[in-house]
């Protein structure tokens, strides 16, 4: 492996997000994308084209061949698994994947065994759990900033596993323990589908209800009771919350005198502003300032610094397993669920279009269109 910079970045999955994350890392002056792997021939082709680095048609192939320090899967979920273990067993320094991390709880402890095992950090998703701002506020959660954290209010069906608002009520939460949770779902609660992937068939639809913590903060998740998604973590002497799907405009809120009430702390956060992602000089379009940060953060660790504070794969098997248990307790008449789940063989399908090959679920013209949205020919 490198022992110094340039790191050498191998992309697995060469579709329309894996360009974008690529670019992330190729643009950071101490990264240089050396290597790429796709089934799709034509994918693998316009990455090519894009980066100059040799293409292989299967991770695997690429592990064989190459010396690889970081590596990003950005795969339809179904292979994830398979190769973030391969990119952890061919020693690679750090791993990146994107949501949703895989279905299967099994799959999951595999994933993050691979990684854990060998001490490298895997990193997932480019989620807004990863971004500055909910980093600063986990710290100052922490820190005891709004007292002692009590109750955590989410607004959300908790799509993909839980990725984003289960995982950011675990991360307030400390990333403790489950306790147990009481469940509900919209669906049918015995489907293994959050959409059902052929017509007819059942899906389990937006996941909700109760979860505590074994330190004793209790979070309600709920979807569709309010105009917007988000989430309020409530403390003895505050509250941090917010109410829009991106890093970007959470509040801050102390308690003063009794009679007082709350009172908003200006200037901790960034302001909610729409990311302006444009094109630059060689028509790729800006990966985003999450992306960007992550690509830093895995930079700093591997030159010695602190593991990646960004959502990790051990954070979204949790988030995964918080969604799975709410499931399970519908199954069980509303019954509390006790975490850690012993039955690792439970899953939870995202969306065909995210599990599988997105050109064959949309077909080619949509994709190819959609390709040239993160770099123009
Ligand atoms: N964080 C976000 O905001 C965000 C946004 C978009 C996509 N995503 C996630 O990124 C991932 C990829 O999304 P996408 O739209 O690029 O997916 P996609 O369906 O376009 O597939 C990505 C690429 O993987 C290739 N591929 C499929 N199986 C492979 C295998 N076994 N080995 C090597 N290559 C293989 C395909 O040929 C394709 O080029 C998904 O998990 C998706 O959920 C996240």
């Amino acid at each position: 492996m490198t022992a110094t910079p340039p790191y050498r970045v191998a992309l697995i999955g060469c579709g329309r997000a894996g360009l974008p994350r690529a670019r992330a890392f190729d643009m950071h002056p101490q990264c240089r994308v050396v290597a790429l792997a796709d089934t799709d021939a034509e994918n693998l082709e316009f990455a090519r084209a894009a980066f100059g680095a040799p293409g292989y048609d299967s991770y695997d192939e690429l592990f064989a061949n190459e010396q690889i320090d970081i590596a990003a899967a950005v795969l339809p979920v179904a292979p994830n698994a398979g190769a973030v273990a391969a990119a952890a067993e061919a020693g690679c320094r750090a791993v990146f994947c994107e949501k949703p991390l895989t279905a299967r709880l099994a799959d999951a402890d595999w994933m993050v065994e691979a990684c854990g095992s060998r001490g490298v950090p895997l990193v997932c998703g480019v989620v807004i759990s990863s971004h500055a701002d909910y980093q600063k506020a986990y710290a100052l959660a922490a820190a005891g900033e709004i007292g002692a954290v009590r109750r955590i209010n989410l607004y959300e069906g908790n799509g993909q596993g839980g990725c984003h608002g289960l995982n950011l009520a675990r991360r307030f939460a400390g990333r403790g323990q489950v306790d147990c949770v009481i469940g509900r779902v919209q669906g049918d609660p015995h489907s293994d589908y959050e959409q059902a992937h052929a017509e007819g068939a059942a899906e389990v639809g937006a996941v909700g209800g109760y979860i505590r913590f074994a330190n004793g903060v209790e979070c309600f998740s709920s979807w569709e009771d309010v105009g917007w998604r988000g989430i309020e973590i409530i403390g003895t002497e505050g509250m941090i919350c917010n109410s829009n799907n991106t890093g970007l405009g959470l509040r801050l809120f102390k308690s003063g005198a009794r009679s007082a009430g709350l009172r908003e702390v200006e200037g901790v956060f960034s302001e909610y502003v729409e990311e302006d992602r444009g094109y630059d000089e060689e028509g790729w379009r800006d990966p985003g300032s999450t992306m960007k940060g992550i690509v830093q953060e895995l930079v700093d660790y591997l030159q010695g610094g602190q593991p990646p504070g960004a959502t990790s794969g051990d954070d979204m098997r949790h988030a995964l397993e918080i969604a799975i248990a709410l499931r399970e307790s519908q199954r069980r008449g509303h019954a509390a669920v006790e975490l850690p789940l012993a039955d690792r063989s439970l899953a939870m399908y995202p969306v065909r279009a995210r599990w599988e090959y997105k050109k064959e679920v949309y077909g080619r013209e949509w994709y190819m269109e959609q390709m040239t949205m993160a770099k123009k020919p």
